[in-house]
């Protein structure tokens, strides 16, 4: 196994937290993490509005619903509040959607799209992932 040697996902950037209600679940975040939300964010397009915290390198991401049919919407009903995805900081997105295609993954759009807090995003569907719905994400300030 190789030591020291990190792949294309560069760090954990942030873990998505899927919430019914942001204003309760920025207090109580604020509260347990020791720092005030430092940026709140709603994204249309995916139904979503979010609030993010930093914690060390990594940060957290609460993400409410913005109406009824969002995805985020869907999951709340199919498997209640909690861990919603976890997202990796790469370089190149582009580099990596292809490479996931070539091992067979299903991306969840064909083109990255703006995320909240300066960022293109693509997801990978969490049935090749044990469960877990990854974000790919590449800064861009
Ligand atoms: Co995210």
């Amino acid at each position: 196994m190789a030591e020291n040697v990190t792949g294309p996902f560069q760090k954990i950037e942030h873990v998505g937290i899927a919430v019914r209600d942001l204003e309760e679940a920025v207090a109580r975040y604020e509260q347990t993490l020791g720092t005030a939300c430092y940026k709140r964010e709603t994204v249309e397009s995916e139904g979503v509005e979010t609030a993010f915290f930093r914690t060390g390198e990594s940060k957290i991401e609460l993400l409410a619903s913005t109406r009824d049919d969002s995805p985020v919407a869907r999951f709340l009903e199919k498997r209640g509040e909690g861990v919603h995805h976890l997202a990796f900081e790469v370089d190149d997105i582009h580099k990596e959607m292809e490479r996931c295609r070539k091992l067979g993954y299903t991306l969840l759009s064909e083109s990255p799209k703006p995320g909240a807090d300066n960022k293109l995003v693509v997801f990978l569907h969490p049935k090749e992932h044990h469960g877990v719905l990854i974000e790919l994400c590449e800064l861009i300030e």
